[in-house]
């Protein structure tokens, strides 16, 4: 959260430290409608509902979960992530978990929504607090992303954050029995 990096800076220390000093991680990004805040354990659950959807896991790097096991390993390495490397985040609409927004290696963002809720602008409002973060608290100068030629939604919404294409490629991603492509996209720190 902003108001903890400018504690933090306030401070001369460094965000984990004061988070670490404060008793652990507690590092959450409210935006008008959504939280953003670190897995717990107990997201697998209600994850799954997301993970193991196909309209969601088209073009994911991963075929669906088939098995709540799967999303419950995917959930554990979220939590058990190092702060140096990685900022993920679940997102949270009405206290449920409804996906994830984040860099879950700096500096590749990555997000996931549940289908019920595209078409509302959330994932951008999550993104765009996200991008803002990474910029302003993780000191990132640029951000990158990775995406299947074919996800016009993920591609609209990169877009329209400012990220533009730098390349693309062929055969990046063998998910199930398919092979896919990627195109890669930048967002400068302005
Ligand atoms: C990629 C993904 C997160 C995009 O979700 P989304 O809901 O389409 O994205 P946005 O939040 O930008 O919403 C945009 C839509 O909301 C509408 N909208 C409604 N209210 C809005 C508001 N207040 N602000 C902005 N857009 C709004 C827009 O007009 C747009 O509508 P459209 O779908 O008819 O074009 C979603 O498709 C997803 O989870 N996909 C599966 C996972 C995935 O592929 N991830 C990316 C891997 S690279």
């Amino acid at each position: 959260m902003l108001r903890l990096a400018a504690t933090a800076a306030k401070l001369g220390v460094t965000e984990p430290a004061l988070e670490a000093a404060l008793g652990g991680p507690m590092t959450e990004i409210r935006t008008a409608r959504l939280l953003l805040r670190r897995a717990r354990l107990e997201d697998a659950e209600p994850l799954h509902d997301v993970f193991g959807d196909t309209r969601a896991m088209r073009y994911w790097s991963t075929p669906p979960h088939a098995a709540l096991e799967q999303t419950r390993r995917f959930v554990e390495e979220m939590v058990e992530a190092p702060e140096e490397i990685s900022d993920d985040f679940v997102i949270e609409l009405d206290g449920r978990p409804v996906g994830k927004a984040g860099c879950w290696r700096l500096p590749e963002v990555g997000y996931i929504l549940h289908p019920d809720l595209w078409g509302r602008g959330l994932a951008r409002e999550a993104l765009e607090a996200v991008v803002e973060r990474m910029f302003a608290v993780r000191g990132q100068h640029a951000l990158t992303a990775d995406v299947d030629p074919r996800n016009e939604r993920s591609l609209t919404l990169l877009l329209r954050l400012g990220f533009h294409e730098t390349h693309r490629a062929a055969r990046t991603w063998r998910v199930g029995d398919e092979w896919c492509d990627s195109v890669y996209l930048r967002l400068d720190r302005s």
